[in-house]
């Protein structure tokens, strides 16, 4: 089978290296790629912000399947626009992508499903934001509505830096805002909750914890993701049936109701608190970097997995996983998330043997001549499964000395939650 893959992350490359064991793929595209999917996928330099340019090139390749990986094109109903040429793409349509694209979308059915969340309020205007900001509890958080890589949520300590984050908001840092949601600040652990759809059912695709902050300690700004493991030391079979009875199921029929349904993998960030969750965002796609911690666990085809949630026979495929733990830490460009320098050249690559139970997955690389070149913040996500997360942090550490890159740095202290408490 001739498949395509859309994205150029971390995530991609581990969907493309674990897609290659299936032995049903005859050819793998991906757009626009990287220097790891390059090495088992042909890369094609087509963007998806021209939707017409990828379809065509899709039909005259004879692609038989298109995965896609990042939010925004799901937002953006290229799964929509695909379908309507009879191409079989596993992803959501535009409206069950709004469970991302629309925070308020996503409260709106939290609040007519009693979804367990953050209690809130939406404002239109400036002014009767601060009305309220001056009679409110603090920390409190403030987030933009739309699609925000992540970047448009404030969690502010007083009224004063609440007042800018409502201003920066409306002024347009994150695009064109008509509404701002002001939500409670919940105190508790975070999780990542993952299962797979076919719009009819659902299977569990694991669960895992990752690092948003740059620095050691969980302290400094916010980035994509400095690194991850899975599972998250949280989950047990209660909280499990919490998470799908009061957050999962409910939302599944809330867009059943509004006359859609969903395919493709859905992410629900959690808090937990005393074993109940609550729901602080949907995100239409694997996480990244929970994906590339998550995949190497899979022990089935994801090939057919994919198949059968657009055909609909996700209940009767059985995914199965390794019970190892797996650990992955990102390494970036020095000076990331904020100015790094690009076309740094990684030597060494080739000197770090891997196998089943160690990966290197590329996110932000580039070849030429034979050569690696880092393009981008993150840019190499360091994967190892073990008994013991301790044990798959050394190995990774190791690793990393061996690569010895020093334009780059990670965090030492991934997965410290299961590892140093
Ligand atoms: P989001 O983009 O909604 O995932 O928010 C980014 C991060 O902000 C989350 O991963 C949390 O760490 C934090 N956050 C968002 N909403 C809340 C909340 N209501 N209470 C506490 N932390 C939050
Ligand atoms: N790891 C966070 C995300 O993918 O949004």
């Amino acid at each position: 089978m001739i498949v395509g893959v859309i994205g150029s992350g971390g995530r991609e490359h581990a969907i493309c290296e674990i897609l290659f064991r299936s032995n049903k793929i005859s050819e793998l595209y991906c757009f626009p790629g990287n220097a790891g999917t390059a090495k088992i996928a042909k890369n094609v330099d087509i963007g998806t912000d021209n939707f017409e340019n990828l379809k065509n090139y899709i039909l005259e390749n004879k692609i038989e399947l298109i995965i896609i990986g990042p939010e925004k094109p799901l937002v953006d109903g290229l799964v929509d626009y695909l379908e309507k040429f009879r191409i079989k793409v596993f992803g959501p349509n535009k409206i069950a992508s709004q469970l991302e694209g629309s925070k308020i979308f996503t409260k709106k059915i939290c609040k007519k499903y009693q979804i367990p969340t953050a209690n809130f309020g939406v404002f239109k205007n400036t002014n009767d934001a601060h009305e309220f900001l001056k009679n409110s509890s603090y920390p409190i958080v403030i987030k933009a509505d739309n699609l925000a890589s992540g970047k448009g949520v404030y969690i502010c300590e007083n009224f004063e830096e609440s007042y800018s984050a409502v201003k920066e908001i409306f002024n347009g840092k994150f695009g064109k805002a008509n509404d701002i949601l002001i939500e409670e600040f919940l105190n508790g652990e975070e999780m990542s909750f993952f299962i797979v759809s076919d719009g009819i059912s659902i299977q569990n695709f694991g669960t895992a914890q990752d690092h948003k902050r740059v620095l050691e300690g969980d302290k400094g700004k916010n980035t994509g993701g400095m690194g991850a493991y899975s599972p998250s030391r949280l989950i047990n079979d209660e909280l499990e049936k919490k998470i799908l009875n009061k957050i999962i199921f409910p939302t599944l029929k809330a867009l059943k109701e509004i006359g859609t349904e969903y395919k493709g993998f859905l992410y629900a960030g959690l808090m937990i608190i005393k074993n109940e969750p609550y729901l602080i965002e949907f995100n239409v796609r694997m996480g990244d970097p929970e994906c590339q911690t998550i995949l190497p666990k899979l022990n089935s085809d994801l090939l057919e997995i994919f198949l059968a949630c657009c055909d609909k026979s996700l209940k009767e495929t059985k995914i199965k996983w390794n019970n190892k733990k797996s650990l992955c830490v990102v390494l970036c460009s020095k000076g990331y998330p904020e100015k790094y320098e690009k076309n740094v050249e990684i030597e060494n690559l080739n000197k770090i043997k891997l196998d089943n139970s160690n990966y290197i997955f590329h996110a932000g690389t580039k070849e030429k001549d034979k050569k690696i070149f880092a393009i981008g913040g993150r840019v190499l996500n360091f994967v190892t499964l073990s008994d013991k997360f301790s044990n798959a942090r050394e190995n990774i550490n190791k690793h990393l000395s061996e690569l010895s890159w020093n334009k780059g740095f990670y965090r030492k202290d991934i997965g410290h939650k299961v590892i140093d408490e």
